[in-house]
Order: C-alpha cells, then structure tokens, then sequence
C-alpha cells in the first residue's frame, strides 16, 4: 500500500500465494521459460476459450509479435486508437506501418468510434488495432464487420481487460490476435509479463518461433532429452517470459474471477456516489456486461469551472492518488507526423481523470472521494 496517500490509484491483490509460488519455482531450480510458463499459458488459454495463449516478457512486444504473424509491414495503415497508452501504436512503427489515428465515440464510450474507424480505411489499410478501454469493449459487431468487408486483421489490445466479455465472448478472444499486459498495476500482475492468444494455429507457431530467436527448440525442451540441438529458420527475438513470473500469473489467474467481482461492486459504488455529484460524467454508465474494471475513469462537464488539473492538485491534497488514462498519443512529439483531427478524443482526454480502482477498496473510500469532489467542484 502506498503510504504517502490516504486512498492509492491501486494496490497489489498479493499474498502468500505468490510468495509460496515463487519459492517452490526458485527451489524447482528451474527459473527460466518452462513447466510454469506452459502452464500458466495453458490456464490463461482455458480461461479465455482460445486455443493458443504464449507467454512474453510483457504486452509490447505481444504487439510487435502480433503485427509481424499478421504480416504488417512497410507502408501498411494501421487504424489504431489515440486514447491508449503509447506502446499500442509503438507496435505499429516497429515493423515500419503508418498509424492512423481513429477518434473514440465521446464522453460516455471511450472506444474507438466503428463510423470514424470506417472513414479512416484507405486501399493500404491492413490492419485495425483496438483498445478496450478500462475493459470495456469496443463495438466489435461492427469492427469486425468492417474487417471482413475490407478484408482487415484485428488485433485487440486487451491489456485491460482480461475475463472481459462482449456478447458472450471473451475480449482478446474475438479478432485475430489478442495482446495482455501482466504489469504490476494490471488486473493479473507478474511485475513485467504478457500474454498473445489466437485461435490460429499457424499465427501461434509463427510467434512461438519469434519469441526465441525463430530457433526451433527451447533450452528446456534440450535439458529434457527431447531434442539435442536446434536450427535457426527466421529472425526473432528474445521475447520469453520466465517461469518465476508464470508461477505468480498462475496464482493471480485463480484469483482473477474473485478480484473482478469486487471492482465490479466498487464501480456500482461509484456509480451510485457520483449520480449526487453534479459537473461529473462517468463513462460507461450502467453498462452490466462482466467487465474487468481495470481503471475508474471519470470526466468534468465541457462547462466545469475548474480545470482537470486543478482538480487533480486539489484530491492530491486530499490524499487522493489520481492518474489520467491518457494523454492522447497522436499529441506526443514522435507521432505528431501521423496526427490528424480527433477533437473527440482530444475534448474527452482534456477533462479526464482516473480515480482510484482496486479490489480492497471500501465503500467508505469512494464515498470519501465523491464528497471530496463534490466539495472541489462546488464547495
Ligand atoms: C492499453 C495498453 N497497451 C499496451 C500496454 C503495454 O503493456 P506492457 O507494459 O506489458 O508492455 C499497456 C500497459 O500499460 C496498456 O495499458
């Protein structure tokens, strides 16, 4: 817990669990990728409903590996979000695609926009990246409805929605390739980590192959007696995770149903508090599909006399940990190249801030932090 504020943005849903997993790995004496990782890709696949699940050193390069099976290359468009974090469109530069931007639907959906996701699609668009924010879905019906009219791939970055669902499906589960995050702030946290699915088999041994060094035999598999050497058949990488993490992702996958029905009851909580807090939108509203919640987003009316900035300093001196989930990416310098007009992403992403949202949280901390605002907005 973090002690410099009274209520934190998040806070680790650790126990003795995972220290008892990571002793038994250390002891196991085999800390690298192996028996942990293939488990724990075998539980993250059965609890999505997908065939394949690889293990990574993290989501970024879940993307970067998404983009190359897909065969994205020099030139492509990518249609991508701007209101996400920078490494979903980082991916789409490291095998040279041209991002194009797509703007979200407004205050009360923070996901790409289906219409202006179709005015975006050129003759060289490839590929759509999406970005479910908060672990809400985007409007997959119609996104992959665009992808086969066009005949496009769809990535889903599901970094923050794990056990999210869409009409039955689980995110990550429903375009081509889905991409998980396991950073320490995540739903499921190993430190660093990162999950790929599909439900392709030729998509998953061409990634398996990347993720070390397109060699066609992993040093466990050699320290088993089931293959004495190796060939190298295409240049990959070193994007492995290790068994010390995957022994911690297996604890957290168990108690990943548990922790989401908590934050889907700290959510209502809000929800109910801040129906009394005139000046504030709080996006999803009354959506009850089973979402992960991974952040608690909420934004000031256009007309709000305080700035979001303002009212950020003023919670902090309450003791209240904000963030901002993001400032939009077609604005950072690198990408300024790639920008063209989003005024809905750049309107909401002005008046955005994230509010505390974890499982352990109390509904005396949220109405804590609703009273606060309420006296910052109009005390
Ligand atoms: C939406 C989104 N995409 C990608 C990433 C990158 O994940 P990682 O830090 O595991 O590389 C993150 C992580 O913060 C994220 O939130």
């Amino acid at each position: 817990m973090n002690v410099m504020y009274k209520i934190p943005l998040f806070d680790l849903n650790f126990g003795l669990e995972e220290e008892q997993a990571v002793l038994d790995t250390l002891r196991s004496k085999w800390i690298s990728t192996g028996p942990k990782t293939t488990a724990f890709e075998a539980d993250f696949a059965g609890m999505l409903g997908v065939s394949h699940a690889l293990a990574l050193a993290n989501c970024t390069v879940s993307l970067h590996l998404a983009m190359k099976i897909l065969g994205i290359g020099p030139g492509d468009e990518v249609i991508c979000p701007s209101l996400t974090f920078v490494a979903t469109v980082n991916a789409v530069r490291y095998v040279d695609a041209v991002p194009v931007f797509a703007d979200i639907c407004g205050d009360a959906d923070l996901t790409m926009d289906p219409l202006d996701i179709e005015r975006k699609i050129t003759p060289r668009t490839r590929a759509i990246v999406v970005m479910h924010y908060a672990g809400f879905p985007c409007a997959m019906d119609e996104i992959m409805r665009l992808a086969r009219r066009y005949n496009l791939k769809v990535i889903e970055d599901a970094c923050h929605g794990p056990l999210s669902e869409y009409g039955g499906r689980k995110l990550g589960a429903i375009g081509d390739v889905g991409c998980f995050s396991f950073f320490s702030n995540k739903n499921i946290s190993t430190g660093e980590g990162g999950m790929l699915v599909t439900n392709d088999e030729g998509l998953y041994e061409h990634a398996k192959l990347l993720r070390s060094h397109g060699m066609t035999t992993l040093s466990y598999e050699r320290s088993k007696g089931h293959s004495t050497g190796y060939d190298v058949v295409e240049s990959g990488y070193n994007y492995r995770m290790d068994d010390i993490r995957a022994s911690i992702g297996i604890v957290q996958l168990r108690k990943l149903g548990d922790d989401l029905k908590k934050r889907a009851e700290v959510r209502l909580w809000y929800e109910d508090a801040f129906s009394a807090v005139d000046g504030v939108c709080v996006p999803f509203s009354g959506h009850r599909g089973f979402v992960s919640n991974y952040i608690f987003a909420v934004l000031l009316d256009v007309s709000c006399s305080r700035s979001r900035d303002e009212v950020r300093d003023a919670l902090h001196k309450e003791g209240i940990q904000t963030s901002m989930h993001y400032p939009p990416v077609h604005l950072f310098s690198i990408f300024r190249e790639f920008s063209g007009g989003l005024p809905v992403t750049e309107s909401s992403a002005a008046r955005l801030i994230t509010l505390p949202m974890y499982s352990r949280m109390t509904k005396q901390d949220v109405g804590c932090i609703a009273q606060s605002m309420n006296e910052i907005l109009h005390g």
